[in-house]
Order: structure tokens, then sequence, then C-alpha cells
């Protein structure tokens, strides 16, 4: 069980799944809890809340910002005994106790009439399932490891192209740098902390070691020189952000870019989304490339659960969201403005923005993609590892070595 979920079971009193028995509706009424909050995310939700509400729907819209506030409130709202009708998580295993705790209702009867399996990634269907029924409708495909960078600031420094390796983002930094502009927005939240060491360890160590970090917990990768060097690059970063980054929001530091303040943020395509709420376009006013190293897309995604109910009002909006929400025509919809790509293979992705179109290619193949931290460890690892990584990053003087042995404990100790 994961430490969120224990404390939540502690700290209520556990009523039980009492229903709101309620008078019938006439419009199946649900209330969705998210964390998308800033312009970008805002847009993207107001896509399913339309959608639902044109398809006979009512869309009663909890969000509350911050990913870790907000699932920590469907928790405790799940464990008190008053679910939402749906609430948000990231793909991977962050909602697996709820799951395992008997806590969501299965959506298996529509994954089947809708052919799900044969539309989304396997490793997303993988992660939205137990004992073959789906209990979470993934929605989307996010890439985490992108440099997006402001195309004016790159032009105002010298910088001619996008990095392609470790030595030309550490040369554009420093011309960034020296023409007066912040070279890289960083914000100082944990989970950007952790997205960017992330990053730059696909990027430094290479595909096979970050696997054997994080999918075999593997001592000789752990120890091996590239891990080390991941960290030493990681932290050799640090020198290019700016005095504002201690406890800035990710929307916030997307701004600097998105206003010419600063060059480079490396962030997951979320960030695109604020670009495009402010009127910007991939391709001309910003770029979107990888973080340096071997081109490999680092995924990520949002996924809906259900929370246990037989209240069969609420059971229509449960099954009545999760089919909208995976029309091709809101997929597209929704995407454009997310920042993502389309959690379905099948449908006609051409009117998606060049980084959109990137990121499909290297979803091709098997080669060119890895899962992020949250498909491929415990959140409680995740959390762990987290404020180890967030510990070296906030203080200059820490030692890349402490920072390997610390993680490297912590990956055999914690499941
Ligand atoms: C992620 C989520 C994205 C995005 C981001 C920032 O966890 O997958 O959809 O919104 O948080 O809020």
């Amino acid at each position: 069980m994961t430490a969120l979920l224990r404390r939540a079971m502690l700290a209520t009193t556990f009523i039980g799944l009492t229903l709101t028995g309620a008078a019938a509706q006439e419009k199946p009424k649900a209330e969705v809890i998210h964390w998308w909050t800033s312009g970008g995310e805002a847009a993207a939700v107001k896509v399913f809340a339309d959608k639902f509400n044109e398809a006979g729907g009512e869309w009663v819209d909890s969000a509350i910002a911050g990913g870790e506030a907000s699932r920590s409130a469907t928790i405790n709202r799940i464990v008190g005994g008053n679910p939402p009708t749906a609430a948000q998580f990231n793909t991977g295993k962050q909602f697996q106790d709820l799951t395992q705790q008997g806590l969501l209702n299965s959506i298996e009867e529509l994954a089947v009439a809708g052919k799900w399996r044969d539309f989304m990634p396997p490793s997303f269907v993988e992660a939205s399932t137990k004992d073959g029924q789906f209990y979470a409708v993934p929605i989307n495909v996010h890439g985490q490891n992108w440099m997006f960078y402001s195309k004016d600031v790159f032009e105002k420094s010298g910088v001619a192209a996008p990095p392609a390796t470790f030595d030309e983002l550490f040369s554009a930094l420093d011309k960034i740098q020296a023409a007066g502009f912040i070279p890289l927005a960083q914000g100082g939240e944990l989970w950007q902390e952790r997205l960017l060491f992330n990053a730059v360890l696909l990027g430094v160590a290479g595909r096979d070691v970050y696997m054997k970090i994080y999918q075999d917990r593997d001592e000789a990768a752990l120890q091996s020189p590239e891990f080390l060097k991941a960290v030493e690059t990681f932290g050799r970063l640090r020198q290019y952000a700016d005095q504002g980054s201690a406890g800035r929001n990710w929307t916030d530091t997307a701004a600097l870019v998105i206003t010419g303040k600063a060059g480079i943020q490396i962030m997951g395509d979320w960030a695109k989304g604020d670009f495009k709420a402010a009127g910007q376009t991939a391709g001309q006013e910003f770029g979107c490339a990888l973080t340096p190293g071997e081109p490999t897309f680092m995924i990520g995604g949002d996924v809906f659960v259900f929370p246990k109910t037989s209240d069969a009002e609420q059971v229509k909006a449960q099954n009545l969201l999760a089919t909208v929400m995976l029309e091709p025509e809101t997929q597209v919809a929704f995407n454009t403005v997310k920042g993502s790509v389309p959690i379905r293979s099948d449908i006609d992705t051409s009117s998606l923005d060049e980084c959109a179109k990137k990121g499909l290619d290297y979803l091709k193949s098997p080669d060119t993609q890895v899962g992020n931290s949250e498909l491929l460890i415990s959140s409680d690892l995740n959390g762990s590892l987290g404020d180890i990584i967030t510990e070296f990053w906030n203080d200059p003087s820490a030692s890349a070595e402490d920072m390997v042995a610390a993680y490297g404990e912590a990956l055999q100790s914690i499941d």
C-alpha cells in the first residue's frame, strides 16, 4: 500500500462506501477531480467538459492545483466514503493500491466493446488493468524529456540550432547567459527536479542504463561511470537556473520562455499547451527538441479512474465519461490543446503540430521510447528518489558520489 493511501486510511474514520443513493437525475452528473489549472490545461479539460455536456451529461469540475494535492484529495474522498465520479492520476502505479483494495469500478465491458486493446500502447494497457480488467482509462501520451526553447532568445544569443549533445547544450546555455537571459527555466518542485534528472539520466547514460536502473534495479548499472556522469551533468545544470527558481511551479516557469526572458525549459509537453494558450505556434515563436542523447522518448500520461459505486446514475456517468474521452474527435481536440498525443493509434493525427508529429515518430518503434518513472516504479520509491534528487539539486556542495550511493540504497530497499 502506498504511503499516501495508508495515511488517508489512518486519518479518516472509514465509513464505508455508503452511496449517496439520491433521486434519479435527468442527466448523468459527473464530478471530476483533476489538477489541470494552467492556461493550456484548463483549455484542454474544457474540451472534455464540453464534449461530455454535449453528449447529455453534466460535468462538475473539481480542479485542485498540483498533482500531489489532487491525488491526495481523491484518495481522502474515496477512503472517506465520499468519492468523486472520476479522478485523474498519472498512467502507472499511482492508483495501483486503489485497484488492489477494490476501490475502483471496472470498465472492462467498455474496453471490450470499444476494442481499446487494439489501439492503445501495450504498456499503457498493462498500467490500466488488473487481472485482465480495465480500471482506468488512459487518455493521452505525454513526452517528458522535451526541451522547449525561445527562438527569439536563441537568435539574440547566437545559438544557431537546438543542442543535440550535452556539450552543445552547455555551450548554448553559456551563450544565453552571456547575452543576459535566464539560460535554463527551471521550477523548484520535487517532481520538476525529478523530471529534469530523469531526462538527463536518459540522455547521458542511455536507454539501457536507464532501464537497468528503474526496471531491473541493477547494481552494476547503479555503480557504472555512466550513472555517475549523469548525476554530475545534472549538478552542472544548477548554475543555469535563476534565483527565482525555488518553489516556482512549472507554468510560471514556462512563462519565462514564452515571454522571451529565458532560453530553454526541459519539461513534459503539457508545457506546449501553455505556449499555445499564449497564442504561440511550434516552429515559429518556440521550438522543441528532445533533451540531448540518443533520441529516446520518455513517455507517461494521464488516466481517469472511476471510484467504486453501485449507484446506477453514477455508473452511467462514469461510462459516458470514459466513452466520450476516447472518441476520436475528442481525442484529437483534447490532445491538440493539451500538448500530448492521442492514446489511439487508429485516428487521423495529421492536424497535430510539428512537435507532436516528432513524438508520434518516436512512438513507432519500441527502441526509441521508454516509460517514465511513474510507469516503472512504485509511488513510494518514486517519492523517495525524488527526495534524494531534490536534496542534491538544492545543495551545490553535495557530492555526486553521495547521491549515487543514496539512490542505490533506495532502489535496493524500497518496493
Ligand atoms: C502531469 C500530467 C500532465 C500535466 C502535468 C503538469 O503529471 O501528466 O497532464 O498536466 O502534470 O500539471
